[in-house]
């Protein structure tokens, strides 16, 4: 039977793929809605749809090569016109929490590289007060306890607080993110000053970057088996 969710997911991408142009360089998110983004492009490069992506993740880059995508790097490509990711949480000026799938500090980089982030989610994820999914920290291997105890320390700062656990694999090891670092799971409810959180966080040596998306997206597609809206910028 086909999940609620990932049908969703699935509208989603499908209206952000109206977002693509002939010949456009494009960041090309990780997850389960992005998949479905990277599915769809690569059905429309099949057709003859010219355009070069960059992948966020070892996933995504596997995923559009078995489909034929152009590939290229930020080294190559170091300007894109739009990227398409999902998004954990979102809030109403658009502040996502990213990087349930491990893969935040590329999705930033390539964001951050893109004239605009298009995220696409299930309308399930909109939440307010933001703060149901645990923030991702995505943090050197090098002093890792230190580092979880400096993140409760300036999130407490923060207004934050509540578990600051490092993210385990399937196997029970310290999961290591395709930049070899490890992820620390925030379970801090509703995030009072997320900008203020998120200066304390890049202040601490040992993070390398964190889940909280701020001013990168322009535009969010929400889906459900009612139908897409765009929220945000429609070009
Ligand atoms: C990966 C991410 C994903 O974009 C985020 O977790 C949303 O995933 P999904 O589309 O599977 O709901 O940030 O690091």
């Amino acid at each position: 039977m086909t999940d609620p969710a990932d049908a969703a997911k699935r509208l989603a991408a499908a209206r952000a793929l109206e977002f693509v142009r002939p010949g456009m360089r494009l960041g090309l998110g990780t997850g389960s809605t992005a998949a479905h983004f990277v599915a769809l492009l690569g059905e429309r490069v099949a057709q003859g749809l010219k355009v070069v992506g960059v992948p966020t993740s070892e996933r995504t880059r596997e995923q559009a090569l078995s489909l034929n995508i152009p590939l290229s790097t930020l080294d190559e490509t170091p300007e894109l016109d739009l990227t398409v990711d999902g998004a954990d949480e979102f809030d109403p000026m658009l502040r996502l929490i990213k990087g349930g799938g491990a893969a935040l500090l590329r999705e930033k980089i390539v964001a951050a590289a893109s004239a605009r982030l298009v995220g696409g989610t299930a309308r399930a994820t909109q939440v307010a007060p933001r703060g149901r999914f645990p923030l991702p920290v995505e943090v050197d291997l090098f002093g890792l306890e230190s580092t979880r105890r400096h993140v409760v320390r300036i999130s407490g700062e923060a207004g934050c607080s509540g578990f600051v656990v490092v993210r385990l694999d399937a196997h029970g090891h310290v999961l290591v993110t395709d930049g070899c670092h490890a992820i620390l799971d925030c379970s801090f409810g509703a995030i009072p000053d997320p900008e203020g959180l998120a200066r304390g966080l890049n202040a601490i040596p040992g993070v390398v970057e964190h889940g909280l998306f701020i001013g990168l997206a322009k535009t969010i597609i929400v889906a459900d088996a009612a139908g897409v809206e765009v929220i945000g910028d429609l070009i």
